[in-house]
């Protein structure tokens, strides 16, 4: 029978348990965010990934291919990184043994596209992949391009038997069997950051050229809250980066599900849901007959707090204390559980448990708010704000335990932005100052003239006609120019010492005005100007900055 996928280009991940779900959910979005029309593969192991993930897996992915698991017997290496979560990274493997694809441009599901490399599967290569940043002789095997064979297949398969892997895991293993045969792609299609180390100023000059971003090491950004994407360091910017295309695609699911309540499920995705698992090849428990209240898909859908807002005509409800209020805060809170009723456990918090390849103990204290109540910035201001009216309004006497008092309250009072503070614990607002009549101080009596100022009538310079109508046209800058002459015939007259009349011709206009308006000009004037040396006397220097200002004069017109 004719495999209609042989000779196709896939987009290929791999997926061994659910705890990953969320990342190959994000990887294959970005990748048609981006406008791939490649096909996405993701290469599953039916005893990890649960059902209700591989229906979550085929709402974007063209084929989910079941392999068989390949464990590394002899793991003593994977404890040199720390990393037993890695035991059976060897099941990478079997994308060599897809040969119904002619080209496989494999991403770990710790990724997040910016855009999508489809120039990958159109290079000569056999096999291309980027350096590892650990030791970057080697490439790291989060991106890789190859082309499906059994030969690579079967000989790789042989040295996982043997377990011959520097790391224990793939990447030592891959690089053991390729060794310096492989063409190296640029970094930019495998960054990988690192919360602990940041070359910012080579990602700030790079940043527009990244191809795709990976997420190396035991923290990911679904196992850290929304939170985390907040701050603005270079690795917190790529971790937003993937909130950014989560929430673009579950967001709205996440929102609805928890407005509505369990019961009264987005019915969009529910459809969706039962669509997909009407065409998928794989059994499940429940044999695609849903309840009306899904199953969990999502780690964090076990313990989800209730809804915190109450509606006009809602009972009333009482809410466990700090419940609407996430992030470490709540974290913090104990007791919580003890009052929030723990949902039946996911299939997805279940085969976490049973792998313990994924933390759920961040799922645990997962929990919402409004999406500004998670921005530390604000949070911080609102609680320093809170925290200053509490102390000014309780006066001196508690202040010894204050700090205590806060802490427990800022523990277990949840405090929204929202919130309003009463009338008697509001501080008295600064108040706009009256305005003050023109001319006049605060108290009505009149301001003595400015001294060397004109009054405002000698504003009025010129005259003009319109239909032979006279008006006077005020020109300040001409006023300006004026003024600038008489200061300029005052300095000239100081430099050449000469304490009499203005010096003849250093500015027509000076020369016409009074006597007196001059000697205004000079009071109110202090020298600010320190004249450069001249070489010569004062008379000569005076002579020749005169003769300039005829010039330019003379220029004007
Ligand atoms: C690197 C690779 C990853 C691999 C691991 C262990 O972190 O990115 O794909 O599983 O090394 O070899
Ligand atoms: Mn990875």
């Amino acid at each position: 029978m004719a495999d209609p996928s042989w000779g196709e280009h896939a987009y290929a991940t791999l997926l061994l348990n659910d705890a990953y779900l969320p990342g190959a959910l994000v990887l294959a979005h970005s990748l048609r965010d981006a406008g791939t029309s490649k096909k996405l593969a993701v290469l599953v192991t039916l005893d990890g990934v649960t059902a209700d993930a591989i229906v979550q897996l085929k709402t974007v992915y063209d084929y989910v291919l079941p392999v068989p698991r390949i464990r590394n017997d002899k793991p003593a290496n994977l404890y040199l990184m720390n990393r037993a979560d890695l035991h059976s990274a060897f099941t990478k493997i079997n994308l060599w043994k897809q040969t119904q694809f002619s080209r496989i441009v494999y991403i770990d599901a710790d990724v997040v596209a910016y855009r999508a490399p489809d120039e990958l599967f159109d290079l000569p290569h056999a096999f291309a992949a980027s350096p590892d940043i650990g030791w970057p002789d080697i490439f790291n095997t989060g991106v890789m391009a190859l082309t499906p064979n059994n030969g690579d297949y079967h000989a790789m398969v042989g040295l996982a038997e043997r377990g011959i892997s520097f790391d224990g895991a793939d990447q030592g293993l891959l690089n053991t069997y390729f060794k310096n045969n492989f063409h190296r792609l640029p970094f930019t299609y495998n960054v990988t950051p690192s919360a602990h180390y940041q070359y910012l100023p080579a990602y700030r000059h790079f940043q527009s050229s990244i191809n795709m971003v990976h997420f190396i090491g035991p923290d990911k950004p679904w196992k850290a809250s929304r939170n985390a994407s907040y701050g603005s360091s270079a690795y917190d910017e790529m971790v937003g980066r993937w909130w950014a295309v989560y929430d673009r695609h579950y967001r709205e699911k996440e929102i609805s599900q928890l407005a509505n309540g369990s019961g009264n499920y987005n019915q969009a995705y529910e459809s969706q849901k039962n669509a997909s698992l009407a065409d998928t090849k794989f059994d499940t428990p429940q044999g695609g007959n849903f309840q009306q209240t899904p199953r969990q898909i999502f780690p964090w859908e076990a313990n989800q707090p209730k809804a915190t807002r109450s509606f006009y005509g809602d009972e009333p409800e009482l809410q466990p204390q700090g419940a609407s209020r996430s992030g470490p805060t709540a974290a913090k809170s104990t007791g919580r559980s003890s009052v929030t009723k723990s949902p039946p456990k996911s299939p997805v918090s279940k085969a976490s448990d049973n792998k313990s390849e994924a933390g759920t103990a961040s799922w645990t204290t997962y929990s919402r708010g409004n999406a500004w109540d998670e921005v530390p910035g604000i949070s911080k201001y609102a609680d320093a704000v809170e925290k200053r009216h509490r102390s000014s309004s309780r006066g001196k006497e508690g202040e010894e335990n204050d700090d205590e008092d806060d802490e427990q309250e800022e523990i277990q009072r949840p405090f929204k932005v929202t919130d309003f503070p009463t009338e008697a614990e509001r501080p008295s607002l600064p108040v706009t100052p009256a305005p003050v009549p023109r001319g006049r101080d605060a108290a009505g009596k009149a301001l003595p003239e400015a001294v060397g100022v004109p009054s405002q009538s000698e504003w009025v310079h010129y005259k003009c006609w319109v239909a032979d109508v006279e008006f006077h046209v005020k020109d300040p800058t001409a006023q300006l120019e004026k003024l600038a002459q008489q200061q300029s015939a005052i300095l000239l007259r100081k430099l050449g010492g000469d304490k009499g009349g203005v010096p003849g011709g250093a500015s027509q206009d000076a020369s016409t005005n009074s006597a007196e308006s001059q000697t205004r000009i000079a009071q109110s004037t202090p020298v600010v100007l320190s004249p450069r040396p001249v070489k010569g006397t004062a008379a000569a220097a005076t002579r020749s900055l005169e003769r300039k200002m005829n010039e330019e004069e003379a220029g004007k017109s």
